[in-house]
């Protein structure tokens, strides 16, 4: 059901979707491990589509944790909602996210795990996501999102890694994972 639905959603928003699949759970375990989600008390998840990298956190995220997932498409925040009862969805575009208004001000964030497409992106919304997410981030905080291998070669791809280095240098990157389709890596980062 959520590969369909994540299909469909794909062929009405292919630009901010960026994806024709859901991430599979061998991705979602990297991205948990690289991003020590188990010893978050927050997270904040962007892009959550249809729950895959979700499930992931829930499955280890710790039972006091707070979570908070934004999301641009209605459908899946509707769907994510019913799937996920016991988590907190809000629909909005990570780049203007009010996060005082949900987290409290000044609240600051243990790990975010974002699912964006940011090869799909021009680099002026690249830069307005980290600028607006990466100052909630705590120090020692971990950001880690994932790239689709031979993408991150492209123009966009690169020029995220530049911009992503630029705020929280020392970026590293994993092995890649090969069932995902397409194969992916994940790039963490760590604030100091
Ligand atoms: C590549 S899909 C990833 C979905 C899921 N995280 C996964 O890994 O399977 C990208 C998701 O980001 C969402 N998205 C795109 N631009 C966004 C933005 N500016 N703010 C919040 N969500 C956004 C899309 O609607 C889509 O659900």
């Amino acid at each position: 059901m959520s590969a369909l639905t994540f299909l469909s959603e794909f062929f009405r928003n292919w630009k901010t979707v960026g994806a024709i699949a859901p991430s599979s759970p061998a991705l979602a375990a990297r991205m948990m491990e690289s991003a020590e989600v188990w010893r978050a008390e927050r997270v904040l998840e962007l892009g959550p589509g249809t729950g895959a990298l979700t499930q992931g956190i829930a499955d280890v995220m710790p039972a006091a944790a707070r979570y908070l997932g934004i999301e641009l498409s209605e459908p899946f925040v509707y769907k994510l909602r019913q799937r996920f009862p016991q988590m907190q969805f809000e629909q909005g575009a990570a780049q203007e996210f009010g996060f005082d208004s949900v987290l409290g001000e000044d609240a600051a964030i243990d790990v975010i795990i974002s699912g964006l497409p940011w090869t799909a992106f021009p680099e002026s919304l690249q830069e307005a996501i980290l600028d607006h997410v990466l100052p909630r981030l705590a120090p020692g905080g971990r950001f880690a999102t994932f790239a689709y291998w031979g993408l991150h070669q492209l123009p966009a791809g690169r020029r995220f890694r530049a911009l992503l280095h630029d705020r929280l240098p020392g970026v590293e990157t994993t092995r890649v994972v090969w069932g995902n389709m397409p194969p992916a890596f994940v790039y963490v980062a760590r604030k100091s």
